[in-house]
This record gives structure tokens, C-alpha cells and sequence, in this order.
């Protein structure tokens, strides 16, 4: 298969393109690497890679060629990055996922693949654990335009019959994440044995998903999925903020004090006070679901990134 991954250098993209280049996928990137080039070495000669904006028209469409799927991962993220460029951001969404939908229109790709948000679902989660079909609350400006993008591909599926696959990433983590994210955050901190800084309460739940089976959800799906779907893709485990601070602090021995400070004004994100998946439709399609034992999960994390036994 011919694939162009859009966000193809960042941290999730980067472990797509090592996947599909891996299983003998011909594989374009095109990032303009605002997070750096996070592909590895050994990979980077396995695939063609593009410096450029997915908001260019006319390079998507020349990149989108042939192409048989597109995995639209473009994006800025991260709560303070967005909260300080809302114009941007929206752009990047709504520019990009446009552009990708014209070039698989005239290239006749077959399936796009897009990364949507647990963000969607703003504070629904408060009450339960949230299936694709519960009342979204969108409150950024990120989430906004996520949602409007999967609402777009259901209409360009129902108008040209272009199909798609919105995905709702819950917190994934893992090798080469940069430090906007709070694992990363808090394990820079506990081994510095500086103050690991939680923000609000600390009472903030969130689902974190491992980025390995991340990618397996996806590819799978992009495998059996037909017409236009949303899936979640989430471990299904709830963890607060303060647990993590203490699961990050114990594996690395670390001697930190856990600090809690108050949120910035401008991080609206941070009162989601819960936020946790289900992952049923996504295990029903594919026979497979995230489930990694979180403490295994940030043990392995430790040891990959700081080969620590
Ligand atoms: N990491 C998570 O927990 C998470 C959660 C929900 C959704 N997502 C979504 O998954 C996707 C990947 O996220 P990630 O965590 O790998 O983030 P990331 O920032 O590491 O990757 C995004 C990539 O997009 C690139 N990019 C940004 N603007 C671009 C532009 N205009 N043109 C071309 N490239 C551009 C960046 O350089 C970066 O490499 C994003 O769409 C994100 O919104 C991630």
C-alpha cells in the first residue's frame, strides 16, 4: 500500500510511519516539524519524507497521488500552545482536513484516517465512561475544530462516499513524547528530584493509552472499517493526576516532593475533572482493545527512555 501520513515526524505519527514502513507500506511523511523530526534514523531511509504545511493545497495534492490511504495526524496541541494560538490551530484543522479531502476526492484514495480527540467529550465524562454516542461538550478551540472535522468526513462520506475513520485518542503516552505532555513533564521532573507540579486538585482523571496499542487500534481499524465511523481508542482505566505524580515518583525512586499549584487562567482543559473511554465499538470491529496495566506501562516507558533496569 501507498500511504501519506500527515504529522508524520511528531510523536504519534512517528510511531505510525516506523509501523507501516516496518510492515512494507510505501510511506510519504509531510510534517513541517514544529515538534522537530521525532522519525528515527534507521526509519527515515525506509520512507520519503516532506518538509511542508499540510495547508498547502497544492502540495497535498501532489503528495496525495496514488496514494490508497491518508493518515491525517497534522495538528498543534498542547493546552498552552493552543490556548495562545486558537487561530492557528483552527486553521491547521480546518485548512488541513480540507485539503486532505480534495486530494483523496480527485486521487480516489480510498480511506482516510483521521486523529480526532477525547477532548470532544469536555466535561460529559463527569457522570461515566464515555461510548462514541453520549452528548459531546467540546470547549477549546482544538476540540471544536476536531469535532467539526469528523462531522465534515461523515458529510463528505454521505455526499461522495469517501471514507473515513475519526479517531478519539485518550492521553496516549510513550517513547519520544516532548515535555508539553504531563508524563514526559513529571518524569523530567522526579529524576531531576525537582518538585513533580500538579496542577488544581490533582483530583483530575484521565485515561491514558499506550502508544504501541494506539497504533495497533488504528491500523486494525483502518483495515476492517467501512463508510464514515468515530471510534474511541482508550484504556479504559481511570487514574488522577496526584496517582500519577506517585506511580512516576515511586518507579523512579525519586526524592520530589509532590507540589500542587494552581491552574493558569487560561487552561480551561484542566477543569475536565473526569475523563475516562470506553473502548466497546473499537473492541467490536477489531476483536482487540488497549487495556496496559498503567504502572506497567510507565515502568516500560522508564526503561525505554532511560535504560534503567
Ligand atoms: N497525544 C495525545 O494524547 C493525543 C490525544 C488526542 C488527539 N491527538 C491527536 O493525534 C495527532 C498526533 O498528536 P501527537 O501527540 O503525535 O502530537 P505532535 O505534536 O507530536 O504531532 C503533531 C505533528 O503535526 C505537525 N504539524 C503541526 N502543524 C502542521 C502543519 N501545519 N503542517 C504539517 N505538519 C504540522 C507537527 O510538526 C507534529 O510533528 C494530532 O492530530 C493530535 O491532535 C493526540
Amino acid at each position: 500500500m501507498k500511504v501519506l501520513i500527515t504529522g508524520g515526524a511528531g510523536f504519534i505519527g512517528s510511531h505510525l510511519t516506523a509501523y507501516l514502513a516496518e510492515q512494507g507500506d510505501e510511506v510519504i511523511v509531510l510534517d513541517n516539524l514544529l515538534r522537530g523530526n521525532k522519525i528515527e534514523d534507521y526509519i527515515l531511509s525506509k520512507i520519503t519524507f516532506v518538509e511542508g504545511d499540510v495547508r498547502d493545497q497544492d502540495l497535498v495534492m501532489k503528495l496525495s497521488e496514488n496514494c490508497d490511504q491518508i493518515y491525517h495526524l497534522a495538528a498543534i496541541l498542547g493546552v498552552d500552545i493552543v490556548a495562545d494560538n486558537p487561530v492557528e490551530t483552527m486553521e491547521t484543522e480546518v485548512e488541513g482536513t480540507k485539503n486532505v479531502v480534495y486530494a483523496a476526492l480527485k486521487h480516489g484514495v480510498k480511506k482516510v484516517i483521521y486523529a480526532s480527540t477525547s477532548g470532544v467529550y469536555g466535561h460529559s465524562a463527569i457522570e461515566k465512561s464515555v461510548d462514541e454516542d453520549i452528548m459531546i461538550d467540546p470547549r477549546t478551540s482544538y476540540a471544536m475544530a476536531k469535532r467539526y472535522n469528523e462531522i465534515y468526513l461523515k458529510a463528505v462520506y454521505e455526499e461522495r462516499g469517501l471514507e473515513s475513520i475519526s479517531l478519539r485518542f485518550f492521553n496516549v503516552y510513550g517513547p519520544r513524547q516532548d515535555d508539553r505532555m504531563v508524563i514526559p513533564r513529571f518524569f523530567e521532573q522526579a529524576l531531576k528530584n525537582e518538585p513533580i507540579t500538579v496542577f488544581g486538585s490533582g483530583k483530575q482523571t484521565r485515561d491514558f493509552t499506550s502508544v504501541e496499542e494506539t497504533i495497533i487500534s488504528l491500523v486494525k481499524l483502518s483495515e476492517v472499517s467501512t463508510g464514515a465511523e468515530i471510534y474511541n481508542i482508550a484504556n479504559e482505566t481511570e487514574l488522577n493526576i496526584l496517582e500519577l505524580a506517585e506511580y512516576i515518583k515511586e518507579i523512579t525512586k525519586s526524592d520530589s516532593e509532590i507540589k500542587l499549584i494552581e491552574s493558569p487562567a487560561n487552561r480551561y482543559d484542566y477543569e475536565v475533572e473526569r475523563r475516562v473511554g470506553s473502548s466497546e465499538k473499537l473492541l467490536k470491529a477489531v476483536g482487540f482493545k488497549p487495556n496496559t496495566n498503567i504502572r506497567l506501562g510507565l515502568k516500560k516507558l522508564q526503561e525505554s527512555l532511560y535504560q534503567i533496569n
